[in-house]
């Protein structure tokens, strides 16, 4: 079951000649987690717009819970789309305490009820008579989150909901509103530009890219196999080379050598391609086949992500690699690493 779906949806402002979202379709099965990701103005609030009502599509279908909600012919107003918004600053009403901000708007006769059950899944036990100034910052975006669950919407939206906090917060928040959302048994679309939230939230990553959908897919799909030359460098570090399929279909001649390559978008042998290989996918080994130098190093407390430079075919290439933490390693230092295949990807260089 889709609690939303997109079909060629387009959106452009008055006064612009491209448009802000372009021919966008998706769609997101009830209950899942989705982070649009991508670089600002890419056109993420904007989608969060058109679903929730605020602005118009002048192209394309958007149906919620299988029905339409906005085409050529129909018009859902925001109202009675059923759709809980989480914003960036929250938005939360400050002459109002907890129990009224999470209460607001609630029709239903089990009003009490419903708001402790609420205050109860978002952990705010003991602060109902706060004032939203007499909060954290975490305790607001609970509050925030608390109100757009109340209603029981169809779908819950939240624009960088975690831009505001610092990064320890950030952290434990992006865990505990998982949760939350997935108890409340909601589905979510999050907005995100960074990639660490994305990647720790989402059941489902869409990355967006000047109003465009680039890739749709888990976050270890999208980390792993990236398709094109954007979501590589977007999410996450990453080396880009030159190769050709080998005489094995899941291998690669590239200036490094022979390297697994099984995620090959199903080339022939002979065809040239451009490959992705996360810094991840290279482990040292005394036995393996590419040697190199390393040139730089930074030791980050879960890897030490160095910089090795490789005599490739007479001329000399830098790859970024991810190395073991407890490694010791010093500029200068020669070094031989294997290729993982896990982290390997053929992709579209046309991004
Ligand atoms: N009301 C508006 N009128 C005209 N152009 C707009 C309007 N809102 C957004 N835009 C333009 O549409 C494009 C997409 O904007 P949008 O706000 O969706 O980006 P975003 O991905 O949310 O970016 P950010 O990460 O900076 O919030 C941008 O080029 C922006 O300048
Ligand atoms: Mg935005």
């Amino acid at each position: 079951m889709n609690a939303i779906e997109l079909k060629n949806v387009t959106k452009t402002y008055p006064g612009s000649t491209t448009p802000a979202v372009n021919d966008f379709s998706l769609e997101l099965e009830k209950g899942s987690i989705t982070t649009l990701l991508g670089p600002s103005g890419c056109g993420k609030s904007t989608t969060l717009r058109l679903i929730a009502g605020f602005e118009k599509a002048e192209e394309g279908t958007i149906l919620l819970d299988n029905k339409v909600v906005s085409d050529k012919y129909n018009w859902v107003p925001p109202e009675k789309r059923g759709i809980g918004m989480v914003f960036q600053d929250y938005a939360l009403f400050p002459h109002l305490n907890v129990y009224k901000n999470i209460g607001f708007g609630y029709k239903g006769s089990d009003k009490d009820q419903r708001i402790k059950k609420i205050i109860d899944l978002v952990n705010l036990e003991g602060f109902e008579n706060r004032y939203p100034s007499e909060l954290s910052g975490g305790q607001q975006q609970r509050v925030a989150l608390g109100r757009a669950l109340t209603n029981r919407p169809v779908l819950v939206l939240l624009d960088e909901p975690f831009s505001n906090l610092d990064a320890d917060l950030r952290v434990h928040m992006r865990m505990e509103v998982q949760q939350i959302i997935k108890e409340a048994g909601a589905t979510a679309i999050f907005v995100s530009h960074d990639q660490k939230d994305a990647l720790a939230i989402s059941d489902k990553i869409v990355v967006i890219n000047n109003g465009k959908i680039q890739q749709v897919g888990s976050p270890r799909v999208i980390y792993q196999f990236p398709s094109n030359d954007f979501v590589a460098r977007f999410v996450g570090q990453t080396n880009i080379i030159q190769g050709v399929i080998g005489e094995d279909e899941y291998t690669a001649e590239t200036p490094l050598g022979m390297i697994p390559c099984y995620h090959n978008h199903g080339h022939k042998t002979g065809t040239p391609v451009t490959i992705s290989i996360r810094p991840d996918s290279f482990e040292l080994d005394p036995n393996g086949s590419i040697e190199g130098t390393i040139v730089s190093s930074i030791y980050t407390g879960e890897s030490i992500d160095a910089k090795v430079k490789v005599e490739a075919e007479n001329k000399p290439i830098t790859i970024l690699t991810h190395i073991h933490p407890e490694k010791v390693v010093t500029n200068g230092d020669k070094v031989n690493f294997k290729v993982l295949p896990n982290f390997v990807a053929v992709i579209k260089s046309d991004s």
